[in-house]
């Protein structure tokens, strides 16, 4: 046995032991993907090889906080049931000895090739004292993978206005006849951009240029970008890390979303427009996408926030992934919208039509900890409706509609343990109607709004009794249609 897979052994050792236990805790997603046990990051390497999508994420397996990156792994044939599968890459190598940060995957000759971030402290200040290199991984079943022995494959970050060691996230597409990758990357005064790189073999690579950069209002550091073309164009996917609010625009601490834009294939530079965000709720991050045989683009992003509190750390384990979402472009913006499988884990439907809202009311059988819920409300003579969700008699999580001032706000300030605060969305009614899409799990709530024109997400942790639904109107609102099924396991 070689140090990776020793390393690997090792890793699933720890999650066996303490997978038992996890499973026990009533936060256990039931149809997110999450790791057994212990800690979990970024999507990674999220591919669509031999018919079955797979999905990586950062994780350590060792302790339920964030340590020495490993990949974990899961697949699914239907992006609604998945399977765990043994851990992919351990830190067991000298450029990756501190972790195995973010990456993707890219098949070539029928084999299923990661491309990594190799990461080694130098000294005790991780923000400064680092090194990072992009490194290679390859399978012939799509499980077990092995370093490559020429590792590195892209040992220095280039010459000029680029910071030498935060250089990392590779995400690799092939155009024509060539692989490009994006690399998140900050210039020497901790501005955030993203480069580029091409190569005819995934092994030798050339920089091209730095792809895009950011200007004003726009974080010291971009990390996990991601590149692809919708409908003829440009999409850069990033994650600007220190961006400020503006409005009730960028109020997590980290941003995720997008720029529109045509790369130059032979500059390697986008013209891009303004920041769109992917998310407006509180937990999304470092999503990642890939493109299916049926050519949907499938977006997934890890269902939580750098340095935000997760009371699942004391059941060992935090973390998950929010569901996939297919990205369209629609009128010049990116709609997201949860995958059409997702349907297959509908149970026990309940609906209701035409139903006058004026103060507070539930319905039979709408309730429950794991569901999803489809409503279209009129908003009549209303100033303000809503719904509330997970509702015991001390808790709640609050979705309110505001007419006048046209925002939908989502509270979790008595959603139970962990953190609270609000979020807001800019939302126009359609025919003076609101129509949303509500995925509750366990301890999350991701709500589309008008068809997946805009995505609020956020995990909350109420107790397990609380499974009430309620709606409610200030003056009076029609609920036009309601629909309402429990969600089977899909993890
Ligand atoms: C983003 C990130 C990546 C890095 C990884 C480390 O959340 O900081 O830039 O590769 O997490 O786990």
């Amino acid at each position: 046995m070689n140090s990776h897979e020793k390393a690997i052994q090792e890793a699933e050792h720890s999650i066996h032991k303490a997978k038992a236990s996890v499973s026990q805790n009533h936060w256990r997603l039931n149809y997110h993907i999450a790791s057994p046990a212990h800690w979990i990051n970024d999507p990674n390497g999220f591919s669509y090889y031999k018919g079955e999508y797979h999905l990586f994420y950062q994780h350590h397996p060792y302790d339920p906080t964030w340590g020495p990156m490993h990949w974990g792994h899961v697949k699914s044939r239907d992006l609604a049931s998945w399977e765990h599968l043994p851990i992919a890459l351990a830190p067991s190598s000298e450029y990756d000895k501190d972790g195995c940060f973010s990456g993707s995957a890219v098949e070539k000759d029928g084999k299923l090739y990661l491309m990594y971030t190799g990461n080694v402290w130098t000294g005790e200040d991780h923000e400064s004292e680092l090194e990072q290199v992009q490194a290679l991984a390859i399978s012939e079943d799509g499980i077990h993978f092995t370093k490559y022995e020429n590792n590195p494959v892209i040992a220095k970050a280039p010459e000029g206005d680029i910071h030498p060691f935060h250089f990392r996230d590779p995400k690799v597409w092939q155009h024509n006849r060539n692989y490009y990758c994006v690399l998140g990357s900050r210039t020497k005064e901790h501005i955030g951009q993203v480069l580029l790189y091409q190569s005819h073999d995934l092994v030798e690579w050339n920089f091209m240029s730095v792809m895009a950069k950011g200007e004003g209002n726009f974080g010291y550091m971009w990390e996990c970008p991601d590149y692809f073309e919708l409908d003829g164009k440009g999409v850069l996917v990033m994650s600007p890390q220190g961006m400020k609010p503006e409005g009730v625009k960028f109020h997590n601490l980290h941003q995720a979303g997008y720029v529109l834009g045509s790369l130059d294939y032979k500059t390697g530079r986008l013209e891009h427009g303004p920041f769109e965000m992917l998310d407006y709720g509180f937990d999304f991050y470092a999503p990642q996408t890939t493109v299916d045989d049926s050519g949907r683009r499938i977006a997934i992003a890890w269902m939580a926030m750098w340095e935000s509190e997760m009371p699942e750390q004391k059941y060992q384990w935090a973390g998950a992934m929010t569901i996939p979402r297919e990205l369209q472009l629609v009128d010049g913006k990116i709609i997201s919208t949860p995958v059409e499988e997702l349907k297959k884990l509908r149970a026990d439907e309940v609906s209701f039509e035409n139903e006058l809202l004026t103060t507070e009311t539930s319905f039979s059988s709408v309730e429950g900890t794991s569901l999803e819920m489809e409503v279209t409300i009129n908003s009549g003579q209303a100033e303000e409706f809503g719904i509330k969700l997970r509702k015991s008699e001390q808790e709640e999580t609050v979705l309110t509609y505001n007419v006048k001032e046209k925002l939908l706000t989502l509270d979790r300030e008595k959603s139970g343990a962990g953190p609270g605060g609000t979020r807001q969305a800019p939302v126009s009614l359609v025919d003076n109607k609101l129509t949303l899409r509500i995925f509750v799990d366990s301890s999350s709530v991701e709500v589309f709004i008008n068809g997946g024109e805009k995505v609020m997400t956020a995990r909350i942790y109420p107790s397990q009794l609380a499974n009430g639904i309620s709606f409610f109107a200030k003056g009076e609102a029609k609920i036009v249609r309601l629909r309402k099924w429990n969600m089977t396991k899909g993890i």
